[in-house]
């Protein structure tokens, strides 16, 4: 296929990607576990909506989610909340059922085994029946489950109040007793949400997620038979792709001689390129801070919540240590990739545009603030010191974009500033002439192929400006998922083929034609594959 096909395949695999992608979000918006406006038990309120979403905001600014996980997603290392919370229900319930309607703790331990499995079907049966009014918006909770729900309040009380070294958990994790009820009544609903059927269905509302035999959590034939089909699928069509590169000769570019090292070393160094160096400095630093805290996370695996010096601890806690681990990688990956499309831009465009190296220097301070500030304020946040403005100065919450949203905005900004300074210096050379050979319109191709690649590098990090404080768990994470999904599985590969290609280019490594192809070929495979492939999540 020419490079004009190849082009148009890519035009077109974005655009049916992202149409499945969001068509998919808008019909499955109504599908989210509700929400009950109360939860009641007989004539005896429980909870309600406005707690269930202030628990949630408590899992938030203490960034629990770095520490342990909901539904599967956030830290692996630790609990999972809902799983955690699902199970102790079971356990609750079947004493509570184990002893003829009364709260009765161990009665269940003491049946014979005949009658702890009529038991358990029993207890399984009540959890799956969904007693959800779409009408009142109530739901209902049969008194096995409100007592199971008092049980489970009082065990994350303990947890979070006194802390829990088994875990990692310490003293006053989550600072006040309203909180932790609070938060113990959103993993309640949670653990309902995973443990309860879908209304008219046989699985749940997270399609029996987690696995628990005890609540009748088994994975439905449904979900058996799609992964089989997706892991054949992905067989299949790794097959094909690598006969389709081999047979039509995608890598066998015209490649020239490796003069090209020669050449870089003797072409000069611009202003602004030398002001390029300091990025390369600190995302290193912020490397070797990152695994440090890698390290940190890999010791508490196996002594949660203790360090050789006491003192790192009682005071750094997990949740600490895993959102700089994720935070430090994005920012030095930001950094990396500011500085490189800094440095290149001279390269390609063979001039530097007047006061370049002085919209560096500002850019650079600029991220270098929002790096500094994000990071103190995750664990200002994490420690509960922030009060209110958590969410907007400290840890937003969820994972990998656990920087306030403050933060969130800046770099956000700094982003399009940084597409700003690239494009003045690159430009010119997107404005093609009548007069220009093919090799140069190829070259052309190439460049807005990589401008293209940055702005979408920035776009989709827009993506996750789309979730507030108070937005549904579920539709909160379908937007993250569009940032770190994607931007993992789409557009790192996007940007870095153009960045890898430009710069083979630039070198005269390659042609043009060759690198472009190369290029176009790679865009069509992680649009179609990555865009898609967030609804996994
Ligand atoms: C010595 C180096 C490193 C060590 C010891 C280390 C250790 C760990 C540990 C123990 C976790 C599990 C945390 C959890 O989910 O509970 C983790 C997660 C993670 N690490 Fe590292 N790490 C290192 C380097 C890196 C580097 C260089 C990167 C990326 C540039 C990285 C990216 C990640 C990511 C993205 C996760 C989250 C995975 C997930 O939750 O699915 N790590 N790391």
């Amino acid at each position: 296929m020419g490079v004009r096909g190849l082009r148009n395949g890519a035009i077109v695999s974005f655009v049916v990607s992202m149409a499945i992608l969001l068509v998919g979000g808008y019909f499955a918006v109504d599908k989210v576990p509700p929400i009950p406006a109360k939860v009641v038990s007989g004539q005896t309120a429980f909870s309600d909506q406005a707690s269930i979403m202030r628990g949630q905001n408590v899992y938030q600014r203490y960034g629990l989610m770095d520490h342990g996980s909901v539904w599967g997603h956030g830290s692996l290392r630790g609990m999972d909340f809902a799983a955690h919370t699902l199970h102790m229900i079971g356990q609750h319930m079947r004493d509570f059922v184990a002893a003829g309607g009364q709260p009765q703790a161990g009665a269940y331990a003491a049946l014979s085994d005949a009658r702890k499995r009529e038991v358990d079907a029993a207890v399984i049966d009540e959890m799956r029946t969904n007693r959800y009014s779409e009408g009142t918006k109530a739901l209902e909770l049969t008194p096995a489950q409100a007592y199971a729900l008092e049980q489970t309040r009082a065990y994350w009380e303990k947890e979070f109040g006194q802390g829990d070294p088994h875990y990692g958990f310490l003293p006053n994790t989550v600072r006040t007793a309203q909180e932790r009820k609070d938060v113990a009544d959103f993993f309640f609903w949670t653990a309902w949400a995973a443990g309860t059927k879908r209304p008219g269905l046989n699985y749940t509302y997270t399609n029996n997620w987690p696995p628990d035999r005890s609540m009748g959590n088994t994975a439905s034939t449904e979900a058996l038979l799609w992964s089989l089909a997706s892991i054949m699928a992905l067989l299949a069509v790794l097959g094909t792709v690598v006969y389709v590169v081999h047979r039509y000769g995608f890598f066998y570019g015209e490649a020239k001689a490796v003069e090209a090292s020669y050449k870089l070393l003797r072409l000069p160094v611009t202003p602004s390129q030398r002001s390029s160096a300091k990025f390369f400095l600190v995302a290193g630093l912020l490397f070797l801070v990152q695994i440090f805290n890698g390290g940190l996370l890999a010791h508490y695996t196996v002594h949660p919540g203790t360090f050789y010096i006491e003192f790192i601890g009682e005071m750094y806690p997990y949740s600490w240590a895993k959102s700089w681990h994720l935070q430090l990688a994005i920012l030095w990956i930001a950094l990396s990739w500011m500085g490189t499309a800094i440095y290149l831009a001279p390269l390609v465009a063979g001039r530097e545009p007047k006061g370049q190296r002085t919209m560096v220097n500002i850019l650079f301070v600029a991220a270098f603030t929002v790096t500094v500030g994000s990071l103190l304020g995750q664990v200002l946040g994490i420690k509960g010191y922030l009060g209110e403005a958590w969410f907007w100065l400290g840890h937003q919450g969820w994972e990998y974009l656990e920087l306030g949203r403050l933060w969130q905005i800046l770099l956000f900004g700094g982003l399009i500033f940084w597409l700003v300074v690239v494009y003045r210096a690159i430009g010119p050379v997107l404005k093609g002439s009548p007069k220009e050979t093919e090799d140069a319109a190829d070259r052309r191709a190439l460049v807005t192929f990589y401008v293209l690649s940055a702005i979408f590098v920035v776009a989709f990090f827009g993506f996750g400006l789309l979730y507030g404080r108070g937005t549904h768990l579920t539709i909160a994470d379908y937007w993250r998922w569009f940032v770190v999904h994607i931007w993992v599985e789409s557009i790192f590969e996007f940007f870095g083929v153009a960045v890898i290609s430009l710069f083979l280019v630039t070198l005269g490594l390659v042609t043009a034609k060759s690198a472009l192809r190369v290029a176009y070929l790679t865009a069509i495979l992680v649009f179609v594959s990555g865009i898609p492939g967030t609804a996994h999540h």
